[in-house]
């Protein structure tokens, strides 16, 4: 019999914080990942506003909690009361899981390299050599960035609103990659060159899904369209870069396997990734069905 999800007096527990947090759909994939392993843990979320930060962490080193994902506001404040950052983290400024070592808190952040494993798993295994440009330069953009600098691109052009944010972003990460900072207004030119757009901005998220950050008229043929945004599924830009006959990615594969890292740092088993994604599907599409 599996031991997942068995609840009782040797229980592992982990969880998510933010504020708001009820919206997450961490806990269903995060307990999905256990039943399909064995394992027994229990993840559930924590609702924790800024005052409660500190409170919550003397709450993990007391009750042994093994692993935390952390989300909006506390991806950054969370890191003084941590015992080490790690490159990841560091690197891209932010914090999305903390490992509890028998009371040493170790912050990672896992957005990044889950991004690229869902990249290369889902659409293409080989990224070296080519040309990526990004659509904005907030956090999620230096997760990809921090990301992609593995995996020897050969260049990566970062086009945001504020010149400023991309210019920074671009310094930030010029010792990892080659990283240039363009106006949004270079977007058009920059697409007609890349092998990669990726969308980090939340232009076409739900409820504004008829916007779009990008024309897929400016997408070459063999180009890839990635999109970070999962709510929809399909944003505008991925549909019209599909019918102009790019390949797609949408943004659920980033949450998934951002998951199975954290998943796996806790655990040191490889994560059923592929169990986690239909867990999150059914119940995507589950409320997507309510809403229409
Ligand atoms: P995240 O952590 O999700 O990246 P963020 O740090 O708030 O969130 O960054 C959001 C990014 O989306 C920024 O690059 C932002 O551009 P600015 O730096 O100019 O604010 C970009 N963004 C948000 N709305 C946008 C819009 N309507 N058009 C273009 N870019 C937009």
């Amino acid at each position: 019999m599996q031991q997942g999800n068995r609840v009782d007096s040797h229980t592992v527990l982990y969880g998510v914080i933010g504020d708001p947090i009820r919206h997450s759909k961490s806990p269903l994939m995060m307990n999905c990942a256990f039943r399909e392993t064995g394992i027994n843990g229990i993840y559930t979320a924590f609702h924790i506003t800024a005052s409660q930060l500190a409170a919550f962490i003397g709450g993990v080193r007391a009750m042994d909690i093994r692993g935390v994902n952390v989300t909006i506001p506390h991806k950054l404040d969370v890191m003084p009361y941590l015992d080490h950052i790690d490159e990841s983290a560091r690197l891209i400024g932010a914090v999305n899981t903390i490992v509890n070592n028998s009371g040493v808190l170790i912050g990672y952040n896992t957005d990044g390299l889950g991004y690229v494993r869902s990249l290369k798993e889902e659409v293409e295994p080989n990224l070296a050599g080519k040309r990526v440009v990004i659509l904005g330069a907030g956090g999620a953009a230096r997760g990809i960035i921090y990301g992609l600098a593995q995996e020897q691109v050969a260049t990566i052009a970062v086009a945001n609103r504020t010149f400023e944010r991309a210019a920074r972003l671009a310094e930030d990460f010029s010792l990892m990659a080659e990283v240039k900072a363009a106006g949004w207004e270079e977007l058009e030119t920059l697409c007609k060159s890349a092998d990669l757009v990726i969308n980090t901005t939340s232009v076409g998220m739900y409820p504004y899904v008829d916007e779009t950050p990008a024309s897929a008229s400016w997408l070459k043929e063999s180009a890839i369209a990635s999109d970070l945004i999962y709510n929809p599924l399909e944003t505008r830009f991925l549909r019209e870069a599909r019918l102009a006959g790019c390949r797609t990615h949408g943004g659920l594969g980033m949450f998934i396997y951002q998951g199975a890292y954290a998943f796996e740092y806790w655990t040191g088993q490889t994560a059923p990734a592929e169990a986690m994604r239909s867990c999150v599907l059914q119940a995507l599409e589950a409320a997507a069905a309510a809403k229409s």
